[in-house]
């Protein structure tokens, strides 16, 4: 979680605090709900950089928000939250399922899905990134996967999956995006055929 609010500043952009400390566990924990991957590299100060991804139909990963009772935990959670108006948690709600229904537009979430790729600041610029999805990749090839999905934003480092080799295949203003960031909530789906 530390190396997810560094790179994209839950803490910053969100408050209160415990909104920003709820958004951040959801968007961690909650991917890798949704993930049957899951790699690190690691070094003698922890873990350097994640991956989290959908792959094939074997275990899901448990965490808090699996599942149904965990959409359900998420929403009481949510709605239950102090120091939030009734009418920014709804605000909330409208604009994730508004993010969802326009992503889902472009294209429905793959098999073969990146669901959270970080890597600690200090950590960057070191091959840590390219050695994960490599790895996601392979793995997903060797289930038989033909393409590799992800969402991501203006705001993230998008410049690496073009490098990688992805194409983007579609783009979309996301109200959550702007939301979280209050900048342009410029969004893609990027590809990459295996
Ligand atoms: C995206 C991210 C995980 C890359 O991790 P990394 O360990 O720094 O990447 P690597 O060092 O393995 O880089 C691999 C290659 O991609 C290139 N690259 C890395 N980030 C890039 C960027 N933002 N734009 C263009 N190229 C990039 C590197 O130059 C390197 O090129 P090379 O192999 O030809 O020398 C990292 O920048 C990050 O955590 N960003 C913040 C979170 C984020 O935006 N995640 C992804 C979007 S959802």
């Amino acid at each position: 979680m530390a190396i997810v609010d560094e790179a994209w500043g839950f803490s910053e952009h969100l408050q209160p605090p415990a909104l920003a400390e709820f958004a951040l566990r959801l968007y961690t924990a909650g991917s890798l709900a949704g993930s049957r991957f899951a790699a690190v590299t690691a070094g003698e100060h922890g873990v350097d950089a994640l991956l989290f991804g959908r792959a094939g139909s074997g275990e899901r990963f448990r965490t808090e928000f699996s599942g149904p009772s965990g959409r359900l935990r998420t929403l009481r959670t949510l709605l239950t939250l102090r120091g939030l108006a009734i009418g920014d948690k709804l605000g909330w709600i409208r604009d994730i399922t508004r993010h969802e229904s326009r992503r889902a537009r472009i294209q429905p979430i793959g098999h073969g899905e990146v669901t959270l790729f970080a890597a600690a600041k200090a950590a960057r610029g070191k091959g840590y990134g390219r050695r994960l999805m490599d790895a996601y990749v392979d793995h997903c090839r060797g289930l038989g996967i033909d393409r590799v999905t992800l969402e991501t934003d203006v705001e993230s480092s998008y410049g690496f999956y073009d490098h990688y080799g992805f194409s983007v295949v579609g783009e979309f203003v996301s109200p959550m995006n702007q939301r979280f960031s209050g900048g342009s909530g410029r969004s893609f789906v990027y590809e990459l055929h295996l």
